[in-house]
């Protein structure tokens, strides 16, 4: 087995397509900004980080979905969350913002990860926009994970994302994650959590589906004290990996086992 060694900075944490963003995390915007392309070349103000546009062009594209579907909202400025905020507060009052609109810097539509979905129809409501589970928008539910999509704000779980049931936001997080948080019906609050039975160098969280298996884990990052940003850790160098930070302590580190694989 042969390691090669990489190296981790802190500031690292705060990005990747698993970062938390809620009440408690806010979202740190990059320096160089993230790289933002819009979702549909008929609607190009509505922009998402490119990976995760690129996954919603082969979903859409694979069921015909946007002969159904609209995109409603995808990336927001803080000044644009900020607003959207206080025009809420004015029209719909302080009970329906803080159930439907997330403060300002913490946002994960800031992220350029999210993406507000409506059936296509006439009218269309910006804050809460109708996304059936008939129809495409229920064909779009079913294949969303495989293509690292989730609904990341479902009925239920209100209590564990702060947010109200919204059945048309979508996060993207990526494979496996969505198909492992679909499975086990965990919100990427939770998600982040089941990780920490799994530190880097420990047994990983094991999960296979059509012919691919990967590893996921994590690794806290440990306190290197103020004149450090950086470690070192090793990884096997056989196989693809990819590594994305929480936003708030350590990093989720998935390997594809089936790859190249012994
Ligand atoms: N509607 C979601 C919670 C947002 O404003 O980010
Ligand atoms: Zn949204």
């Amino acid at each position: 087995m042969r390691l090669k060694k990489i190296i981790l900075h802190r500031d690292g944490i705060h990005f990747g397509s698993l970062i938390l963003v809620n009440r408690f995390y806010g979202y740190r915007e990059q320096k160089q900004g993230a790289l933002l392309v819009p979702v549909l070349e008929q609607e190009p103000q509505i922009l998402m980080q490119r990976r995760a546009a690129v996954l919603l062009f082969h979903l859409m594209d694979k069921i015909n979905g946007w002969q159904g579907i609209v995109p409603v909202s995808g990336w927001r400025s803080g000044r644009e969350q900020e607003e959207i905020w206080e025009s809420s507060l004015k029209e719909n009052g302080r009970e329906f913002t803080e159930t439907y609109v997330a403060c300002p810097g913490h946002s994960e539509h800031q992220s350029g990860l999210a993406i507000d979905l409506g059936k296509r129809q006439e009218k269309i409501d910006f804050i809460r926009p109708e996304f059936p589970y008939t129809g495409l928008c229920g064909i779009f539910r079913r294949k969303a994970a495989e293509y690292g999509f989730i609904e990341r704000y479902p009925r239920g779980k209100e209590n564990v994302t702060g947010i109200g049931y919204e059945p048309w936001h979508f996060r993207y997080v990526g494979i496996p994650h969505a198909r492992i948080m679909e499975q086990n019906e965990l919100t990427l609050e939770e998600y982040i959590d089941f990780l920490r039975q799994f530190p880097y160098g420990e047994r990983p969280y094991r999960f296979s589906e059509g012919g691919q298996e990967f590893w996921v884990s994590f690794l806290k990052m440990p306190d290197l004290g103020e004149d450090r940003a950086e470690m070192e850790i090793e990884i096997e160098q056989a196989h693809p990996y990819w590594i994305s930070g929480n936003n708030g302590d350590g990093f989720v580190i998935t390997r594809e086992r089936s790859r190249y694989g012994y």
